[in-house]
């Protein structure tokens, strides 16, 4: 859809135009205080009460040994789907990173003219509209820490403990002796307002990166680092504006907001939501969570048919417009896209064997598949074949054996190139005049060579906080 065409269908829903909130995503304290209240944040982070049944917190899944994902390489080896607080449950994705979660751009997720591209909010596909609304999210999910009262998150569940815990006195200390007057609600947001001064405190977002560093002209890259970083830009010094480099992989199209580099660091995101058709992850536990009465809120209606709409699953339903079975109707092109994740810490591991997994649905295990990923998803294993994802039967004909399994789903309409021979052709951001540049590919069939497909691993190394102080 052209963009004026997906405006003309946005004004068509009601409250669009309130969208573009300009609500401050980060309320950080401005007060002497604001050290306190971090301190009360790290250890609510790490407080193993506060989940039903005891045993989970936010850390559990966002570990910062691991650039704050899940610290468990077997689990992120075989599933890359982290259990919740009762055992047997799981969730339907992969913990992203939330390091910088509150710099992210704020707003339910809205149609940028200027980015051509819909992007905001939290979570992979939207749902939060800033770090301060996420909070509650993984405090009442059944399938994470839990805490419900008839299958319904309370704040109340939360509060109780906070009172009588080993955090009451921190608590007192960051926000007065009264703090345990205020009404559940009303203390809930203390709870969420500390642990988001937390995400925001240099302790968890200090932009220390290898790649910082450079900005800042106090480190050197290695020649594999920089043609890397030169790939991943498109740029001769991978900064904005500069000469272009011979060739780009396009990465920043979505993972950086290079226009407003001058206006403070990178996020390594801009918030843009796509479809790349990731595979289906077939080890997923969630295909399991089929039980209604055990589990009433947080199970899987669709079992092993189960896909994930992305944005569209919440966005849809936000507006009344129910979109629930894959291939309904998607006249905002929104179905099976999911937010593009900062790749700040994407590598951050606390030992080179230590698996991570990649994508919403933690399908990738190594930067070097997610890479080859981006560079031959339209390839198959007989030369210059290419898959095209606008035929009716894109597998129908083909010689070889395709690369990669078919996308988790498949729809031309908002997969990424669908052919493989043009970036923009099929993409939210469809763009006339680019529609058939093979050079502004971002992915299906980038023709990165082995070596330039490692210099991007390489690259992604440096972008590990940590590799100096401040
Ligand atoms: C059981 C594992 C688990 C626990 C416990 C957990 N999370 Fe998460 N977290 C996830 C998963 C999975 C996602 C992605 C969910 C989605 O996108 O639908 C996520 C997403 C997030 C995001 C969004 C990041 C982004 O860039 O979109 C933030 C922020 C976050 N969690 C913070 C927290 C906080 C704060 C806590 C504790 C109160 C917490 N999480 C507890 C698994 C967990
Ligand atoms: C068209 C937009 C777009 C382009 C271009 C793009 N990405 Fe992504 N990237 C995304 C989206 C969207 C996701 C999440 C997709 C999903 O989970 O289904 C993602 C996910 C990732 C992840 C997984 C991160 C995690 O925490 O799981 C990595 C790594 C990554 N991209 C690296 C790259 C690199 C390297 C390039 C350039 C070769 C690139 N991307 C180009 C949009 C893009």
């Amino acid at each position: 859809m052209n963009s004026r065409l997906a405006f003309f269908v946005l004004s068509l829903i009601p409250g669009f135009a309130a969208l573009k909130s300009d609500e401050p995503v980060v309320r950080l304290p401005n007060n002497q205080n604001s050290k306190d209240v971090i301190a009360l944040g790290r250890e609510l982070f790490r407080d193993k009460t506060l989940s039903n049944p005891v045993g989970q917190a936010c850390i559990s899944c966002h570990d910062p040994s691991t650039g704050f994902t899940f610290p468990d390489s077997t689990v992120n080896k075989t599933s890359g789907i982290a259990p919740g607080a009762m055992k047997g449950r799981y969730g339907n994705r992969k913990p992203p990173s939330i390091a910088y979660a509150p710099f992210m751009k704020k707003g339910i997720p809205y149609y940028d003219n200027n980015a051509v591209a819909w992007v905001g909010g939290l979570f992979w596909d939207g749902r939060a509209k800033n770090a301060f609304d996420q909070v509650r999210f993984p405090f009442y999910n059944p399938n994470e820490m839990n805490n419900q009262i008839h299958n319904v998150g309370r704040p109340e569940v939360v509060a109780k403990k906070l009172r009588s815990g080993h955090l009451a006195r921190l608590f007192k200390k960051a926000y007065g002796s009264n703090v345990f007057t205020l009404s559940p609600d009303k203390l809930f947001d203390k709870v969420a307002e500390a642990i988001v001064a937390y995400e925001a405190s240099p302790e968890v977002s200090p932009f220390t990166s290898k790649y910082d560093a450079y900005l800042e002209g106090k480190a050197d890259l290695t020649p594999d680092e920089l043609l890397g970083l030169r790939l991943t830009t498109g740029t001769l010094r991978g900064r904005p504006g500069g000469f272009p480099f011979r060739k780009s992989a396009h990465c920043m199209d979505c993972h950086g907001e290079s226009t407003d580099l001058h206006k403070g660091p990178d996020l390594w995101t801009n918030s843009c939501y796509a479809n790349l058709g990731v595979p289906r992850n077939d080890s997923s536990p969630y295909f399991n969570m089929t039980d209604r009465l055990g589990n009433p809120d947080g199970y899987n209606v669709d079992g092993k048919d189960y896909i994930d709409l992305g944005m569209a699953g919440f966005l849809y339903n936000y507006y009344g417009w129910s979109v629930r079975k894959p291939h309904g109707p998607d006249p905002l092109r929104l179905i099976g896209t999911f937010r593009a994740p900062t790749l700040r810490n994407v590598d951050k591991r606390p030992y080179p064997e230590f698996v991570k997994s990649y994508m919403h649905n933690g399908y990738f295990k190594s930067l070097k598949d997610v890479v080859h990923f981006y560079n031959a998803r339209n390839l198959t294993d007989v030369r210059g074949e290419l898959i095209d994802y606008t035929k009716p039967d894109p597998y129908g004909s083909l010689k070889g054996k395709p690369l990669f399994p078919p996308p988790e789903y498949l729809d031309a309409n908002t997969l990424i190139n669908p052919t493989g021979t043009s970036a923009l052709r099929g993409a939210p951001s469809s763009n006339s005049n680019k529609v058939l540049d093979p050079d502004a590919m971002q992915i299906g069939n980038l023709r990165l060579t082995e070596r330039e497909e490692n210099a991007i691993v390489a690259f992604l190394k440096c972008l590990s906080d940590g590799y100096f102080r401040r």
